[in-house]
């Protein structure tokens, strides 16, 4: 291990989890100085009735709230300045979240925004802030973005093409998150495989980056375990324990990912987002390419990857540990059904250049172990388009 360099690991969020844990987020809210909170959620979560036992925990603490359930996918400006006069309207001084990744970045915008004033857009980049967010509960019903415990998070500008932008900052880490798997028991198994394959992404790229440490490699480790073990029986059966692994994988997965960044998946997805290419399907389907192309210079983490993945045969030297990694990877996608290869009418194939330019600016490339130039990741889109099951 090496102690020549002195690495740092926080983590300000505070984690319940188990079943019925919604019970606590009134008590929580309270203690974060919520006296009226404005609920961000989704359509989708309010006519499943997700919603219903957090109302019933609020009432219940004596709290008021009024809700905002506008949240689309990829939320943008827009919906955060409508949030905002929302809040502001009703009186409302903190934010409980119910959702999957697009009420959680959305609802963190509007903390952040409430509290500062002028344009989400005025706050890209890193603690660009001058005041913290208002209070801010977060509760997932999807596994996969990890967002309720994360520092960033992504607003689309309307202005800019629906440009992603990423505003981050330590106090943008929600106050409280709560995991109750009970809540994902009407979840969709394409949302469940698709945020969950999001989820492996951030776990197996995070291990290979320049700023991965022992304490988030052991965290990313357990998330790829638990993620090759439950991501299908947490899609497509009523495991409840299957799913309550998957969303504490999600969320560890994002643990590690918080401190030691990303690599060249999500700097490659991200260009693909401006096609409404779903971002865990993106991530998904890049996911062995890039892996492929970390071999030569992740041999060691791709190896150790195969262990907890349960791969690694006796007699394997380091190299084939890895490349049995890779092919674990595709044994998964193959299992859950999941497309090995870009979509030619989603994205034309003929955008690969200025896609490998976009992503090339991405501040993930610079995390990534192998190097990468404008041509390699040039290289990477076109061998995913070809598929990798011929
Ligand atoms: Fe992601």
């Amino acid at each position: 291990m090496n102690f020549d360099a002195i690495f740092l690991f926080t983590l300000p969020t505070r984690i319940y989890y188990g079943y019925n844990s919604i019970n606590l987020a009134g008590g929580e809210a309270k203690k974060c100085g919520m006296q009226k909170i404005l609920i961000v959620t989704d359509k989708g979560v309010q006519s499943a009735g997700v919603i219903t036992p957090l109302l019933q925990v609020l009432e219940a603490a004596g709290l008021a709230y009024d809700i905002f359930d506008d949240i689309p996918e990829d939320p943008g400006t827009q919906v955060v300045d409508k949030g905002v006069e929302l809040l502001k309207r009703t009186g409302c001084n903190g934010v409980v979240i119910i959702g999957g990744g697009s009420p959680l970045c959305a609802g963190k915008g509007i903390a952040l925004l409430a509290a500062n004033g002028g344009s989400i857009c005025d706050y890209e980049g890193i603690e660009k802030y001058k005041i913290p967010p208002l209070p801010v509960v977060a509760i997932p019903t999807t596994a996969g973005s990890g967002s309720e415990v994360s520092a960033s998070f992504i607003i689309s500008d309307e202005s800019r093409n629906s440009y992603k932008m990423t505003i981050r900052g330590y106090h943008c880490h929600p106050d409280v998150a709560i995991l109750d798997p009970l809540l994902l028991r009407t979840l969709p198994p394409h949302q469940f495989i698709i945020s969950g394959m999001d989820a492996l992404t951030h776990a197996i790229e995070t291990m290979c980056t320049n700023q991965a440490t022992f304490l988030t490699d052991t965290i990313a480790c357990e998330a790829i375990r638990l993620i090759m073990k439950n991501i299908a029986a947490a899609a497509y059966t009523d495991n409840l324990e299957a799913k309550g692994e998957q969303l504490l994988a999600s969320t560890i997965a994002n643990i590690a990912c918080g401190s030691a960044k990303l690599g060249l998946v999500h700097a490659m997805s991200q260009p693909l987002g401006s096609y409404h290419l779903a971002h865990g399907l993106a991530n998904g389907i890049l996911l062995p390419y890039v892996m492929e192309y970390n071999l030569p210079a992740c041999e060691g983490k791709l190896s150790r990857m195969a262990e907890v993945m349960n791969t690694a045969k006796p007699g394997m030297n380091s190299s084939e540990r890895a490349m049995a990694a890779v092919a674990a990877v595709k044994e998964l996608l193959r299992k859950i059904d999941f497309p090995d290869r870009l979509p030619h009418d989603v994205v034309p194939k003929t955008e690969i250049s200025r896609m490998a330019r976009i992503a090339l600016g991405r501040p993930q490339v610079k995390f990534n172990l192998r190097k990468a130039g404008e041509r390699e990741i040039a290289a990477i889109y076109e061998r995913a388009y070809q598929g990798w099951r011929y």
